[in-house]
């Protein structure tokens, strides 16, 4: 069992990054192996639209996307970890989002030599924001649901935290044991 967590804050040691750290924590406890990628110290284009992958499924762009695709395909679950930056998802994680593109055709469909390894893969999801409403990352919710709803993949929950100073979600013991039970729940 292999699980992937995604961290698409740019402040590593801060919130986002504790909790993905409690997920993975919970995943490693339930026998999982764990990988965890900080996006902000890869160089991730957005994705160019120019179709090149609906054919081949290969991405065009040449840059640190090309050593995520296989981390990607080879994981049993994905745990994603952003903060709420101006009502959405970061731009780090967006860019490598949108990237998922060129796993489908042009039809929107798992390019067939993907589909075995994506259907069923299991996605979670931890957001951050600074509102004391946690609600404030519902369109982050609302993107991440619906990517594994519409592909098939098993979107398997969200933790919804609010903090605002660097690491300040170490206080919140419910955010980091929800944190890690997610992660428990992704490696089973
Ligand atoms: C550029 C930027 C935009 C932000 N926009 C929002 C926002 O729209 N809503 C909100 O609740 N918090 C917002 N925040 C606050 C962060 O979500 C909050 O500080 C969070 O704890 C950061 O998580 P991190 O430590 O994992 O980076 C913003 C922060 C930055 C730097």
């Amino acid at each position: 069992m292999k699980i992937l967590g995604i961290l698409g804050s740019p402040r590593i040691g801060g919130n986002s990054d504790l909790l993905l750290d409690q997920a993975l924590a919970g995943a490693k406890e339930a026998g999982a192996e764990v990988e965890k990628i900080n996006l902000c110290q890869k160089k991730i284009s957005g994705c160019l639209d120019c179709t090149k992958c609906n054919e081949a499924g290969v991405c065009a762009i040449k840059d640190d996307m090309q050593a995520l695709y296989p981390k990607i395909l080879e994981a049993d679950a994905i745990i994603h970890s952003v903060p709420v930056y101006f009502w959405a998802m970061t731009a780090q994680m967006k860019a490598y989002l949108d990237r998922w593109c060129a796993f489908f055709d042009a039809e929107w469909k798992w390019h067939k030599h993907y589909y075995p390894k994506m259907k069923g893969k299991k996605i979670g999801l931890i957001t951050v924001c600074g509102d004391t409403n946690v609600h404030t990352a519902d369109p982050i919710v609302h993107s991440f649901k619906n990517t594994a709803d519409f592909t098939k993949l098993k979107y398997i929950g969200a933790v919804m935290a609010s903090a605002g100073g660097k690491g300040e979600i170490a206080k919140d013991a419910k955010a980091k044991k929800e944190a890690y039970e997610l992660g428990k729940k992704a490696a089973q």
